[in-house]
């Protein structure tokens, strides 16, 4: 879950800056025009959705401007109005096999987007494979470094024409295929992870999960995104790397190392897990690296999680209704979430609630306890070497969950190699700012061949603030 404030960040100013940085000669020649300070987006609530969702005059004031901050992320805008994200007429595209190429563009027009400096990117479609094993169609960006980091070994000086590859697992970033990191300004979360490996020369391969991105399959029917389901976005995550070697095969290493955060933690932790399950898939693999990863899909608040899953558990459970698990508040507050998930942090709590969001013991449920089972990452083999990396003060994935699952996970495979970081004194997504040279150095170590510190399953060590008092 990628927590950012909705009004910390203007993407109009980066915008500018950007323009300035890169082009100083140019930067003179902008017209006045294009440096908006509006919204771009007309959103506004329906008067249905206003009264299913019991939103007062104030609230709908706010949940319209959230909704347009939201939509003015969008890269160009939505997913909807980008023919990228439009699938080819193939004949009988719904049995192409997982990891078939399906579209490439190789230069994406970055001019709506917001990165840093030097970086180039492409976007691909591709077919995965979603909870129940059928092919589904899904998008994926590749972020270039400038130039590609160079490993010497001793027995090889050989320089390098091709980049090593992070598989990179994005945190939540919604629901809905408007929602896909490969259409946001900053490729959601971009400066938190993949914009710092794209600058240490890794090439940056990033799945948009199934139903984020692409929005109906070779069917026309509408795709669900399978909330947290770790088997599910592991398959987006190894299918969209066997894609995108397909597409760049001479840019592309062989090597790769799988890393997320989040949503995206779990993800990398259920990728070894894949890996382990299907050895085929291990080709080029180093390691995984998962940082406050979800791994016990119903710890967290009910409220807060039970909308989320409910918007694509029919794909797993079909004759599961939304009403099985949610108030007929909730319903009403969950439509409105379809717009922008932020929503949930101001909206699925408000004050005026009566009835609560999910109904109660939402978590008892059997369909709570068997989606648990198929979607959580932990206390399976893995495919090793997997860094566990956990705040102590994280409000989303507590600590507790982690240490947990890393413990039991250890006790059920004592050979799992399995390291854990705990980094004293971090919440959810500040933790993995805290650990940048921590994770940079362990991957850059998986390329350069150095062994993994030999150690018991689940060993590791605590970081503390140099400078706190
Ligand atoms: C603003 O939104 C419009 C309509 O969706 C889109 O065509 C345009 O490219 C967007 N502008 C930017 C700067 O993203
Ligand atoms: C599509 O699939 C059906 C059934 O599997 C098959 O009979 C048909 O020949 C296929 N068509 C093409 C163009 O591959
Ligand atoms: C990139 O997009 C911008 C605005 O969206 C457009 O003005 C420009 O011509 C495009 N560049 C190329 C090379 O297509
Ligand atoms: C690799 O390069 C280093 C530094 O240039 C050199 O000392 C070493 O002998 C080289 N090794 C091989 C195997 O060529
Ligand atoms: C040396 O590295 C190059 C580039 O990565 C690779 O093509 C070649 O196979 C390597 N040679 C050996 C002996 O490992
Ligand atoms: C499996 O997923 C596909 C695609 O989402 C769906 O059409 C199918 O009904 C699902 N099967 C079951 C048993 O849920
Ligand atoms: C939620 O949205 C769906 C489809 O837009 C609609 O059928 C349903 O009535 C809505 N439910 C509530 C409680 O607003
Ligand atoms: C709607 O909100 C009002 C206060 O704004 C509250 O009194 C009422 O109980 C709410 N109704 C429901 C169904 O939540
Ligand atoms: C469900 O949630 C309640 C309240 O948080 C908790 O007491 C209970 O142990 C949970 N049940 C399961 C099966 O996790
Ligand atoms: C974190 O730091 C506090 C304060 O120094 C200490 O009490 C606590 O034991 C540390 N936590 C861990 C996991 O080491």
């Amino acid at each position: 879950m990628g927590l950012h404030s909705p009004f910390t960040t203007s993407a109009w100013a980066s915008i500018a800056l950007w323009v300035i940085s890169i082009c100083p000669n140019q930067a003179t020649a902008l017209s006045a025009s294009s440096q908006l300070t509006s919204f771009n987006s007309t959103f506004s609530l329906s008067s249905q959705q206003i009264s299913d969702a019991n939103f007062t005059l104030s609230d709908v004031d706010s949940v319209n401007n959230i909704i347009k901050w939201e939509q003015s992320q969008y890269a160009g805008g939505p997913t909807t109005e980008d023919i990228f994200y439009n699938l080819p007429t193939i004949a009988n595209g719904s049995n192409l096999s997982p990891g078939t190429l399906i579209k490439t563009e190789d230069f994406t027009n970055i001019t709506t987007y917001s990165l840093s400096a030097n970086l180039a990117l492409s976007r691909i479609l591709y077919m995965s494979r979603n909870l129940n094993g059928s092919s589904v169609p899904a998008s994926a960006f590749i972020l270039w470094p400038f130039t590609p980091r160079q490993f010497s070994t001793s027995s090889n000086n050989t320089t390098s024409t091709t980049a090593p590859v992070v598989l990179w697992t994005h945190p939540t970033s919604g629901f809905f295929s408007s929602q896909g990191p490969s259409k946001h300004r900053t490729l959601w979360a971009g400066d938190n992870a993949p914009f710092a490996l794209a600058l240490a020369g890794y090439a940056v391969v990033a799945p948009d999960y199934a139903g984020l991105g692409v929005s109906v399959d070779f069917d026309g029917k509408h795709i669900p995104h399978q909330y947290l389901a770790s088997p599910a976005s592991a398959n987006d995550a190894i299918f969209a790397l066997q894609a995108a070697r397909s597409a760049f095969p001479t840019r592309l290493g062989r090597e790769f190392v799988v890393m997320g955060q989040s949503q995206g933690g779990g993800v990398a932790w259920g990728t070894a897990e894949l890996i382990a399950r299907e050895p085929e898939l291990a080709d080029g693999y180093l390691g995984a690296v998962a940082v406050s990863p979800t791994t016990d899909v119903f710890s967290g608040a009910p409220d807060y999680i039970a909308p989320f899953v409910s918007f694509g558990l029919a794909s797993v459970f079909p004759a599961f209704q939304s009403e099985e698990w949610l108030t007929a508040f909730g319903q009403g507050r969950a439509n409105v979430s379809a717009g922008a998930w932020r929503l949930r942090f101001a909206f699925f709590t408000a004050e005026s609630e009566s009835e609560g969001i999910a109904r109660a013991g939402v978590n008892e449920t059997w369909e709570a306890i068997a989606y648990g089972r198929l979607a959580n990452a932990g206390r399976k083999e893995v495919k090793g070497p997997l860094l566990v990396i956990q705040g102590t003060e994280d409000a989303f994935v507590p600590y507790a969950v982690t240490t947990a699952t890393v413990g039991d996970t250890c006790a059920l495979f004592p050979g799992n190699g399995i390291r854990y970081v705990v980094s004293n004194g971090t919440g959810h997504v500040p933790t993995l700012d805290a650990t940048r040279m921590l994770w940079l150095g362990w991957i850059g170590e998986r390329f350069e061949g150095k062994d993994v510190e030999a150690g018991k399953c689940g060993g590791g060590s605590v970081l503390e603030s140099f400078f706190a008092h």
